[in-house]
């Protein structure tokens, strides 16, 4: 069970201000095509660091609506935005939205439909509150996906199998153009966009989230408190060296009501 609370937000804020997910952000904007005065939803909205991105591209004529479950990822959202007329914030679930049928000309969902109970409601509600010919645009991860340069490619594999384990949803993009279309979306697309850190110092993006893989691993059982230090410091040995590499690929789907 993920914990969304103020020690969440802070660390969210930290790990996605990196190179890698502003791109993964303004490829999530493009793929939206948003212009001054539509209405979009970004369902999810964690910290409104996308949703800031968006208000600014519908402008103070147009409407950009933030929910998520979590009051204190909220609380940094309304500090984000507080400037921002347009934008409105509001507690609830993506699988219940609380909004009218036909209310969004765009809606975004990143990084979210992994942690939802009832998936098939989550994209059954962001249909019905998108107009007909209404832009959608889902970002998720396959971890499967992981390179890490590590001594021991076995543990390394079993810490991401468990880190899938800890969600309703592991590693959606393999299902989600299935999952689209069975809820009506139509002209379904999708592109990667790579995380990748390289190079003698273990940083971006993956910096902050070893040690996360790490503990959620322990956590399940599926690895024990040596091993998870055995990991963590046979990386920092490479990264010394200057052989330091991570990589996954996170997916951006983009569809049509
Ligand atoms: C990894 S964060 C991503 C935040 C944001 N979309 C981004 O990409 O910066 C996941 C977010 O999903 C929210 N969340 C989880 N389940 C949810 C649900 N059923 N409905 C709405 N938000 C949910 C969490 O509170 C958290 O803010």
């Amino acid at each position: 069970m993920e914990i969304y609370d103020k020690r969440a937000a802070e660390f969210l804020e930290r790990a996605y201000g990196t190179p890698e997910i502003v791109n993964q952000r303004l490829r999530t904007l493009a793929a939206l095509g948003l212009v001054a005065g539509e209405a979009v939803l970004d369902a999810g909205c964690g910290t409104g660091l996308l949703l800031e991105l968006e208000a600014a591209a519908v402008g103070t004529n147009g409407r950009a609506d933030g929910v998520d479950l979590s009051d204190d990822m909220l609380a940094t959202a309304r500090e984000r935005c507080a400037g921002l007329s347009q934008v409105d914030l509001r507690q609830g679930s993506v699988e219940a939205l609380p909004f009218a049928d036909a209310s969004f000309d765009a809606a975004s969902c990143t990084q979210t439909l992994l942690y939802v109970d009832d998936l098939a409601a989550a994209l059954a509600e962001l249909q019905r509150v998108l107009r007909p010919r209404g832009r959608l645009a889902v970002v998720e991860t396959d971890w499967t996906g992981t390179i890490v340069s590590s001594h021991d490619q076995a543990l390394t594999r079993r810490i991401f199998d468990a880190w899938g384990g800890g969600v309703a949803n592991p590693n959606l993009p393999r299902r989600l153009k299935a999952l689209l279309e069975g809820a009506g979306f139509g002209a379904v697309r999708a592109e990667a966009v790579p995380i990748l850190n390289i190079g003698g110092k273990v940083g971006g993006f993956s910096a902050g989230m070893l040690k996360n893989f790490a503990d959620a691993a322990k956590r399940c059982g599926a690895i024990d408190e040596a091993e998870a230090a055995a990991w963590l410091d046979g990386i920092e040995v490479l990264s010394a060296r200057g052989e330091y590499f991570f990589s996954v690929n996170r997916f951006l789907f983009s569809a049509i009501s």
